[in-house]
């Protein structure tokens, strides 16, 4: 997507261990204009596959998945890092193990939003190891429900979450795929084909 790979060469700041920051429209200040345009995006990509729901995990997963979810009139789930102070629900768990922070996080959601019926689109905000997308697999599983796709806003190609997706069979689509942060600079996959 043209417009979200020149606003991360505008603002996108490119800091050791391959990270990407990009705090001024999607981690921390969020653009609703550019967060609409992504959700527009994903929804015309998933459209015919039928999605009933939208599972992301908080935090910053869930501004696209709400501007998918309004795209396609389908609730969104967003999986939680931290126990609610509500401890009365039973939960689909899942554990998520990050590299890039090395630590250890459990994620879950209420048994009582996702049913084996539900045909799930998983959207996020950053694709490295995949670890999250993971935890998402798992958490759909234990439901026992249909997964439609992934949807990416950046995926960084050269770390191992596509093919984790891949050998699920899931399809995968992402707005911007960033090859390297050579130079400093950050290269895009659509550079080859241009
Ligand atoms: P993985 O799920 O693909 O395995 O990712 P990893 O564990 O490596 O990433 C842990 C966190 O760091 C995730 O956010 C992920 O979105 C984010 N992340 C990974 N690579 C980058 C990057 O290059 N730039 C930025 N800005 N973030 C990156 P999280 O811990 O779930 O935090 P939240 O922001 O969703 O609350
Ligand atoms: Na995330
Ligand atoms: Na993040």
């Amino acid at each position: 997507m043209r417009e979200l790979e020149e606003r991360i060469l505008k603002d996108g700041r490119v800091l050791p261990g391959e990270v990407l920051k990009v705090d001024g429209f999607l981690n921390h200040q969020i653009d609703p204009d550019l967060m609409f345009a992504m959700g527009s995006e994903f929804a015309h990509l998933f459209r015919e596959t039928g999605v009933t729901k939208i599972l992301t995990v908080e935090s910053s997963g869930i501004a696209p998945a709400v501007m998918t979810g309004l795209q396609l009139h389908v609730p969104v789930v967003f999986a939680r890092k931290h126990k609610s102070v509500t401890l009365i629900d039973d939960l689909y768990t899942a554990e998520v193990y990050s590299y890039t922070k090395k630590t250890s996080n459990h994620i879950s959601i209420s048994k009582k939003f996702l049913d084996a019926d539900d045909k799930v689109l998983i959207i996020d905000d950053f694709l490295a190891n995949g670890q999250a997308v993971q935890g998402l697999f798992d958490i759909a599983d234990q439901a026992k429900c249909e997964i439609a796709g992934v949807g990416i806003v950046i995926e960084k190609v050269f770390q191992t979450g596509h093919q984790l997706i891949a050998d699920r069979g899931v399809r995968l689509e992402s707005l911007a795929q960033i090859t390297s942060f050579d130079d400093d600079r950050v290269h895009f996959a659509s550079e080859q084909t241009d």
